[in-house]
């Protein structure tokens, strides 16, 4: 038998009358003779002939949608359009067989709400083998960046004592019998009897520890699953999503606002050269979508064209202060104001305020800076006018917040103040305050949800759709 070749690399390449062996399963199986092939390197199938009149009707009755096939045959011209080359079947094995009434998928369009109720299933939909294909592109293209600037990839905790964003959204880690735990004589619940002796919770975020690295390897980054248990069902928030976490020693906020915009532009151009067809393929799948849609719900870009001008355009840099006073003055539309009014300086922006600097005023990715201290995490660097912190939002359109990040609060006194105005226990974050104590020097860093990425690079709607095994409230089921 000929050595398996990935389909893939066989419509690649223009070679004809050898012998090849191919794996995959089947999409669809026409008139009995053709089969359509696929086995995940490629939206695109290779056609498999089979000579139906001398090919054994109990083993063509197995050849059904969704079954496992392994394939010899020669490489021959095709007899359709839109491909080089079929496979002219020799010897056809059914390695796993497939139902045709039980099988939920079937060679027609299905919902994406349908789909992620078969989440095991839908990687076999030429959508879902796109996105996955560009997610795993994205993957490399960060840890390319960030391995070719001499960054240190940085394994921080899952499970942490600590919640970094102070936001109390975490989930406990307990091996207790949570039905009847043991209790003090006071009758709290007794975490001292608990695995690791005291309360523990998934992670937030790995900034904290992050922070600890790079006080010593001067750039790290990290890449791994955070955790929150934010009851937030929106398209844009998951309970389990991964972040990309940069922290840089001897940088200010600049260096970490460029090295942002570097990083997005890098891996989106990454993404466009490797997984072109891919991109393609989503692109025109959300145009013909976008047909269904009354003209003035259109996008005004494919999303080729939309990940192009990112490319091509620097993201608008201004403060906090300054969109407010734009936000303040307009009105989306003139019919609508917003939902929310923008109440002032001092509270926080909503989604729709953030849309709307993106899509409508400057049309174009936008990096917020120095919002009010009182809205953001006590972490962050306080400027000089006592009001504000050196924090960075980067904003993108369809997406809202895509990254967010600050220059490090690295003055004892200053850090230790702001952490008793909030109410944040010192004596737990000794360890945090000794990087402070010995050696403290000027950092930055930032956190790229993945999650988010995925969804711009994709084009896609809902945040559920780019990750294999969405963790979002009342449901874990795969
Ligand atoms: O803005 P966040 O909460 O920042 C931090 O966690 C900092 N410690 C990062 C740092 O400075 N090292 O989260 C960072 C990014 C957001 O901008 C967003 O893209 C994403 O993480 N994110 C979520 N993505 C999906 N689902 C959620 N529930 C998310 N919450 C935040
Ligand atoms: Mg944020």
């Amino acid at each position: 038998m000929s050595q398996r070749i990935k389909i893939k690399a066989l419509l690649e390449s223009d070679e004809t009358n050898i012998d090849v062996t191919v794996k995959g399963w089947v999409r669809t199986f026409r008139n009995n003779q053709f089969i359509a092939l696929n086995d995940g390197s490629t939206n695109n199938n290779v056609q498999i002939v089979v000579d139906f009149e001398n090919t054994d009707a109990a083993l063509l009755k197995r050849i059904t949608t969704g079954a496992a096939l392994s394939v010899t045959g020669t490489v021959v011209p095709s007899l359709g359009k839109g491909q080089k080359i079929d496979i002219k079947a020799k010897e056809i094995e059914v390695l796993g067989d497939s139902d045709p009434e039980k099988y939920p998928l079937q060679p027609k369009k299905h919902s994406l709400e349908f789909l992620r109720e078969i989440a095991h299933l839908r990687f076999r939909t030429n959508t879902f083998g796109a996105i996955f294909r560009v997610r795993n592109s994205l993957s490399f293209a960060i840890h390319q960046f960030f391995q070719d600037r001499g960054f240190v990839y940085l394994h921080t905790p899952v499970i942490t004592a600590s919640d970094a964003e102070g936001a109390g959204e975490t989930f406990h880690v307990t091996n207790f019998d949570i039905a009847n735990p043991p209790r003090t004589e006071s009758g709290e619940v007794d975490y001292k009897q608990d695995f690791f002796g005291r309360a523990t919770n998934l992670t937030v975020s790995g900034q904290l520890e992050g922070e600890l690295g790079a006080m010593a390897l001067s750039d790290i980054y990290t890449f791994g699953p955070t955790f929150r248990a934010e009851n937030s069902n929106t398209t844009r928030h998951l309970a389990e999503f991964w972040m990309i976490e940069p922290e840089m020693a001897f940088a200010d906020i600049t260096d970490n606002m460029n090295v942002a915009e570097d990083l997005l532009k890098y891996v989106i151009s990454y993404a466009l050269d490797k997984n072109k067809e891919d991109i393609e393929f989503l692109s025109q799948r959300l145009q013909e979508e976008d047909k269904q849609k009354p003209q003035n719900e259109r996008q005004e870009m494919t999303l080729l064209e939309k990940l192009q001008f990112c490319l091509d355009n620097n993201f608008e840099r201004l403060t906090y202060t300054e969109a407010i006073d734009i936000l303040k003055e307009s009105t989306p539309n003139k019919k609508k104001k917003f939902q929310y009014p923008v109440e002032g300086w001092g509270t926080d922006l909503q989604s729709e305020h953030e849309r709307y600097l993106v899509e409508k005023h400057f049309k174009k990715p936008v990096i917020l800076t120095d919002y009010p201290k009182e809205i953001k995490s006590f972490y962050m660097r306080q400027n000089d006018d006592g009001k504000t912190v050196a924090a960075m939002d980067i904003l993108f359109p369809g997406i809202g917040e895509i990254v967010g990040g600050s220059q490090r609060e690295e003055r004892l006194d200053k850090l230790e103040q702001r952490m008793d105005e909030i109410g944040i226990p010192k004596d737990e974050l000794w360890w945090y305050l000794d990087t402070r104590r010995f050696g403290a020097c000027p950092h930055a860093g930032f956190g790229l949800g993945f999650e988010r990425l995925v969804l711009f690079v994709t084009g896609m709607g809902n945040i559920r759709d780019v990750i294999p095994f969405p963790r979002f409230p009342k449901n874990a089921e795969f």
